[in-house]
């Protein structure tokens, strides 16, 4: 399989535009590269379901805040691209930070109500980022279908409404995250963690891993679970309070609406985002209650 790698929005609309009107499906893979496996497994998502599948790699500056990692954060592109060849993506989309974010640029998307708790309470500009270039970059591939890692559960939610209310005509397509045999999440971040950070790392998966069957012991058909979840939320962030530097949040909310878990929740999701070291990492698990 050949890979061939566009750096011209024009001629990736193009190109996409002219695979759909022949009668084949595209999908499209969003990242800011320096993939790994969980990277891969959308890719192979979208090949399972499409007839093209477009990876697009840009680091997008304005979903980091200053301050953050956006000067660390890895671009090994020959590496990048020799994965989406194996993988067999169809095309990488790299385009240059003037094609995307040209001198005088000043229109940004107001991201959904979705996107106001956690991330968004930590990182308060992060969505409007995420949302203008996820939009930018679906006019530019204009696939039928997208493909995002639950890992940042937030963000296929926001990505989710954001289409929803713009009448965006693509499907998005949330797939599983992917861990390391420990069970730590895999990120683009992990490499920047030290041996020993590594291995404190792994706390907060496990952490996550514990909660679950807490809430299912807890879980009956009646409300009150949010009450009765205060005492192992406490203990939970006990336990990762000693492996990490510091907890962004840990949280079980309705799975749907990041919001508490009310009489109508169906599923809940654990969310987590902590320190270890300077490398901030997030983690999350949807469980169904009723
Ligand atoms: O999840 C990511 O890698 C990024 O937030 C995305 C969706 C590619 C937008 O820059």
């Amino acid at each position: 399989m050949t890979l061939k790698t566009i750096t011209s929005p024009e001629r990736m609309y193009q190109w996409v535009s002219r695979a759909v009107l022949e009668g084949r499906k595209v999908g499209v893979v969003p990242t800011m590269g320096a993939l790994h496996e969980g990277h891969l497994s959308l890719v192979d998502a979208a090949k399972a379901e499409c007839d093209l599948v477009v990876a697009t790699i840009f680091v997008n500056p304005t979903q980091f805040a200053a301050g953050e990692d956006l000067d660390q954060y890895p671009r090994p592109l020959e590496n990048d691209l020799r994965h989406l060849k194996e993988g067999g993506a169809s095309i990488a989309f790299c385009p240059a930070m003037e094609e995307i974010y040209p001198r005088g640029y000043s229109t940004y998307v107001s991201p959904p109500e979705i996107a106001a708790p956690f991330e968004g309470l930590h990182r308060p500009d992060h969505f409007r980022g995420v949302a203008t270039i996820v939009l930018k970059l679906f006019q530019m591939v204009p696939a039928q279908v997208a493909f995002f890692g639950q890992k940042d559960y937030q963000q296929t939610l926001v990505v989710k409404k954001m289409v929803e209310d713009f009448n965006l005509p693509i499907e998005i397509r949330v797939c599983p995250i992917l861990r390391e045999p420990d069970g730590l999440a895999m990120s683009s971040r992990n490499v920047f963690l030290s041996d020993e950070q590594r291995g404190r790392a792994v706390a907060i998966s496990k952490v996550l891993a514990e909660i679950e069957p807490e809430i299912l012991r807890l879980t009956d058909h009646s409300s009150a679970l949010k009450n009765r979840l205060t005492g192992v939320m406490e203990t939970a962030r006990k336990r990762l309070e000693v492996k990490v530097d510091k907890i962004h949040y840990l949280d079980v909310v309705d799975a749907q609406t990041l919001q508490s878990i009310s009489d109508t929740t169906t599923e809940v999701v654990i969310v987590a985002a902590a320190d270890v070291g300077d490398t901030r990492l997030l983690d999350n698990r949807l469980v169904k209650i009723r």
